[in-house]
This record gives C-alpha cells, sequence and structure tokens, in this order.
C-alpha cells in the first residue's frame, strides 16, 4: 500500500512511518521544511517537500499518482494562533481531500480531535474555540464527500510508549488520552481495514488490544 501523509514530519506522522515500513508498505511524507527529509527518510518514508498553507490541489494531486491512501496528520501545533488553525487544520485538510477526490484516491483518513462535532464549552480560550471549530468545518468538508473517509478523534496526546490497548468507540467518548504511538497503530489498523470508511471514530487509551477493538467495529459487538 502507497500511503501519503499530511504533515508528514509531525510526531504521529513519524510513528505511523515506522509502523507502514515496517510492514512493508510505501509512505510518503509531505512536509514543508526541507531540513526534516532526512528525519522522514530514517523513518522510512519518501520525503516530498509541500507547504500545504501555499499548494495548489492541482499540484497536490499529481503527488497522489498511484497512493492507495492519505492520512492527514497535519496541524498547526501548539503555540499557533486561531488563522493558522483555519489555514491548516482546516484548508489543509480541504485541500488533500480536494486532491484525493482529483487524483482518484478514495481511502482518507483523517485525525480529527476529540472536541471537534460541538461547539466549545462557553469561557474557552479563543484559540481552542479556533481549533475546535477549523477540526469540526474539516470534518463536515469530508463527511460531504464521495471518498471513503474515516475520522479519528484522539482524545489528548501523550509522548508515553504505546501500551497497543484502547478505546475505540463512535462519539462521545469519556476525555481521556492516549499516546501518539497508540494512535499511529490504529490508523495503520484503520489503513488496513476499509469497512471502516464513514465512521467518526473517538480513541483513549483503554484496554482493547486495536486489532480487537478496530475488528470489533465492523462486527459491531
Ligand atoms: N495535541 C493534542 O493533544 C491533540 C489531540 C487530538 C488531536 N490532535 C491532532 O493530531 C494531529 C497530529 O498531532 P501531532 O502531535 O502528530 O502533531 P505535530 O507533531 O504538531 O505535527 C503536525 C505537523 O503538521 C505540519 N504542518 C503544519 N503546517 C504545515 C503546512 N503548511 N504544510 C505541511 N505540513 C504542515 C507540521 O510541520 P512542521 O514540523 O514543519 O511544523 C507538523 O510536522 C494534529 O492535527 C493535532 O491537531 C492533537
Amino acid at each position: 500500500m502507497r500511503v501519503v501523509i499530511a504533515g508528514g514530519h509531525g510526531k504521529i506522522a513519524l510513528l505511523l512511518e515506522r509502523l507502514l515500513a515496517a510492514q512493508g508498505d510505501q509512505a510518503v511524507a509531505l512536509i514543508r521544511n526541507p531540513a526534516h527529509v532526512a528525519e522522514v527518510r530514517q523513518a522510512g518514508a519518501e520525503a516530498v517537500v509541500c507547504d500545504l498553507e501555499a499548494a495548489a490541489a492541482d499540484d497536490v494531486a499529481v503527488l497522489l499518482d498511484g497512493a492507495d491512501a492519505v492520512v492527514f496528520a497535519a496541524g498547526a501545533g501548539p503555540g499557533s494562533g486561531a488563522p493558522r488553525k483555519d489555514t491548516v487544520d482546516r484548508a489543509a485538510s480541504v485541500l488533500m481531500a480536494d486532491a484525493a477526490g482529483q487524483a482518484g484516491v478514495r481511502r482518507f483518513v483523517q485525525v480529527s480531535s476529540m472536541g471537534a462535532g460541538q461547539p466549545p464549552r462557553p469561557g474557552s480560550d479563543a484559540v481552542w474555540a479556533a481549533y475546535i471549530a477549523a477540526k469540526t468545518a474539516a470534518e463536515d468538508d469530508l463527511r460531504g464527500r464521495d471518498l471513503d473517509w474515516t475520522i479519528l478523534r484522539p482524545g489528548g496526546l501523550t509522548d508515553a510508549p504505546g501500551t497497543g490497548r484502547i478505546r475505540l468507540t463512535a462519539p462521545p467518548a469519556p476525555a481521556g488520552r492516549v499516546p501518539r504511538a497508540d494512535v499511529a497503530a490504529v490508523i495503520a489498523a484503520l489503513l488496513d481495514e476499509p469497512e471502516t470508511r464513514h465512521l467518526t471514530l473517538e480513541l483513549v487509551s483503554g484496554d482493547s488490544p486495536v486489532a480487537v477493538a478496530v475488528g470489533s467495529l465492523l462486527t459491531g459487538a
């Protein structure tokens, strides 16, 4: 499988690239900073420099030629203000979905966030509100498309080692945290299971092995 990862130098993305490489899949990392090429290659991915706040969908579609799936794992990140929540967390996802449609790449896994899909709590910080609005708009855009999308909303991310044990359910899930390594493992499992298309899923640490949690989405167990 050839998987193009938007935000390919992100923390989740680098973990995912290592997993994909280990299982013999090809990962292509879209990165904005040429200085990150070596690190991405060390993770086992091809590196393509592409600033998702500057690129046109036609240009990104060319990069998706021959791909089997797109993962949107970009984000404006901590320290960014409201405008970049819109240009990255919303608009770059829309750009990738436009490009996927043009290139005929149907499978699209979007990393969103718990909290999306509902208004921020009254009194929330303005940047958090902009982040949640951007994630919600990106999700809504994707749901309106003829793509095999899966929306994954992790809880609070940690850099703790993965446990391989998760809780993966339709919303609403109880608030919680989850290691980025487990998020990467869930993305890899979702890519291997296209029948998870058209699901919106919330992810926190839990008791179920990743394969069991993903499998039970299909059986309804
Ligand atoms: N933090 C949390 O607790 C939490 C919870 C739930 C969901 N999430 C979401 O999970 C996702 C991944 O998280 P993470 O921790 O892996 O994020 P991360 O390490 O901040 O990675 C995001 C990546 O997006 C890239 N990016 C930003 N602007 C770009 C642009 N214009 N063109 C190309 N790439 C661009 C960044 O590039 P640079 O490396 O060049 O900056 C970075 O590598 C994000 O969407 C985040 O919002 C976060």
